[in-house]
């Protein structure tokens, strides 16, 4: 693809219900009455379409964050469950793309293999996935587990994971069913596959009971930030998604992936970097400013000091937001997610900086402030030079966090010839300009 063709790729995720922000869901136009309610979410899925998006993105855990009561009593933890949501979504609009996380340590690969397939059905090609590897030991205490899996494990489980499903998507044919009412015959059973999958972590026989999805092989996205994350992303993904930063911090990650990427035989297109963004806009910077300051302020002291206990698996909870930190890392001790943990221990190297200063600053290290015309800026020059793809718009605050980005950066980037004005493809692939996979015995025949 010429320079002068590139379109930025645009994706509207959401982790909690009420916005990017812990406390989002108290802030007066939110409404959280509403988080498990289906019009909710499809409002939201419509707004990105609206927006002409790629894709709409549901992140996932699996589990209640109830290490701290306040994490029960102050944050917002009940959700549908993504897939069974975004079934639900594709019957409401017709083009965005619709992808969820699925964790490959909590789930078999049949189970996702049939999920991710059923959807990319039900949405006629516009299903696509999150690989992740679970973090928390909470995940590990719902699946029979004391302790989470160590990490290692995790993305050699992961990476084999992805192996299986795409393998149980190829168990039809593209042309295995006859449908025929005259023969009798409903499959050519030449053109079915038994997986007979004997790995390190899996054993599957298969075939799917799904034929092969319209995409053939549904859009795998992947977030993993560690070597181990880095890797399995370049080998498999389809897009990455990473956390915001300079320019010059997302160019590394993207040059380190995409020459990984090369590394594995694939092309440097074939894998789209997607920085998340979080972007807080204001007629001027300072009143995006004071618009976070609303939500620092709606945050109980309980609750900052026990996001920042649950990131640095140090208990914290006596201590005020006042004082100094004083923290020594130790990477070798944690089995939780290692970028954030580093994140966190780079902001917390400053010997004088208060725990207060730290918790602010892990959410301002991720969100832009400014301007609908400064939010493009920083977004074009990114895109123009090697440090992202596109972005996964995570609105700190929702319903209007993200109608604010579409009724005003949007129509920036677009004429800005950056994004967009409609829709070309009717396929997630289709607008990641990412062509169907042949199955894999046709390309092994
Ligand atoms: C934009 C974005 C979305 C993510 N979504 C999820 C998610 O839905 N569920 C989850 O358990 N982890 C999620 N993660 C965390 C990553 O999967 C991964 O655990 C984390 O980046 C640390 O990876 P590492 O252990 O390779 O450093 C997300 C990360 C990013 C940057």
């Amino acid at each position: 693809m010429t320079g002068a063709e590139r379109q930025m790729v645009l994706g509207a995720a959401q982790w909690w219900p009420g916005g990017e922000h812990i406390s989002a869901w108290r802030r007066t136009s939110a409404q959280p009455e509403s988080f498990l309610d289906l019009d909710y979410y499809v409002n939201w899925a419509r707004t990105a379409e609206r927006g002409k998006f790629d894709t709409v993105f549901l992140a996932d855990e699996l589990y209640v964050w109830d290490r701290f009561n306040s994490g029960v009593e102050f944050s917002s933890n009940v959700k549908p469950e993504p897939f069974t949501l975004l079934a639900a979504i594709a019957t409401a609009t017709e083009r965005i793309g619709l992808a969820a996380t699925i964790s490959t340590t909590y789930n078999e690969p049949y189970h996702a293999a049939r999920k991710i397939a059923s959807l990319d059905f039900i949405s006629k090609g516009r299903a696509g996935w999150n690989l992740v590897t679970s973090a928390s030991d909470e995940e590990a205490r719902n699946f029979g587990r004391a302790k989470n899996v160590d990490h290692a494990t995790r993305y050699e489980r992961g990476r084999e994971f992805v192996d299986v499903v795409r393998k149980l998507w190829d168990s039809w044919d593209d042309d295995a069913l006859l449908h025929d009412k005259t023969t009798g015959r409903f499959a050519d059973p030449t053109k079915m596959h038994t997986l007979n999958h004997e790995g390190k972590h899996f054993k599957v026989r298969g075939p799917l009971n799904v034929a092969r999805p319209p995409q053939g092989y549904p859009v795998l996205f992947q977030a993993g930030a560690s070597d181990a994350g880095r890797d399995l992303a370049a080998a498999t993904a389809d897009a990455v998604f990473t956390l915001t930063g300079t320019v010059e911090r997302l160019q590394e990650f993207y040059r380190d992936v995409k020459q990984r990427t090369v590394a594995y035989g694939r092309h440097r297109d074939d894998v789209k970097i997607l920085p998340m963004l979080i972007p807080v806009l204001g007629t001027t910077e300072e009143e995006a400013r004071s618009k976070s300051q609303e939500l620092y302020d709606l945050t109980p002291q309980a609750l900052a000091l026990d996001l920042l206990s649950h990131y640095l698996e140090v208990d914290l909870a006596q201590r005020s937001l006042d004082e100094p930190l004083k923290f020594v890392a130790d990477m070798s001790t944690t089995n939780q997610s290692k970028s954030v943990y580093e994140r966190v221990a780079r902001i917390a190297s400053d010997p004088s900086v208060t725990l207060g200063e730290v918790y602010r600053r892990l959410f301002d290290e991720r969100v832009r402030y400014g301007t609908p015309a400064k939010m493009a800026d920083y977004m074009q020059e990114a895109f123009e030079n090697e440090a992202a793809d596109g972005f996964l718009i995570m609105a700190p605050y929702l319903p209007d966090g993200l109608s604010d980005f579409v009724d005003q950066v949007v129509p920036e980037l677009q004429a800005r010839g950056l994004f967009r004005t409609e829709y070309e493809a009717t396929t997630l692939r289709g607008h990641l300009h990412l062509d169907r996979p042949a199955s894999s015995y046709t390309t092994s025949a």
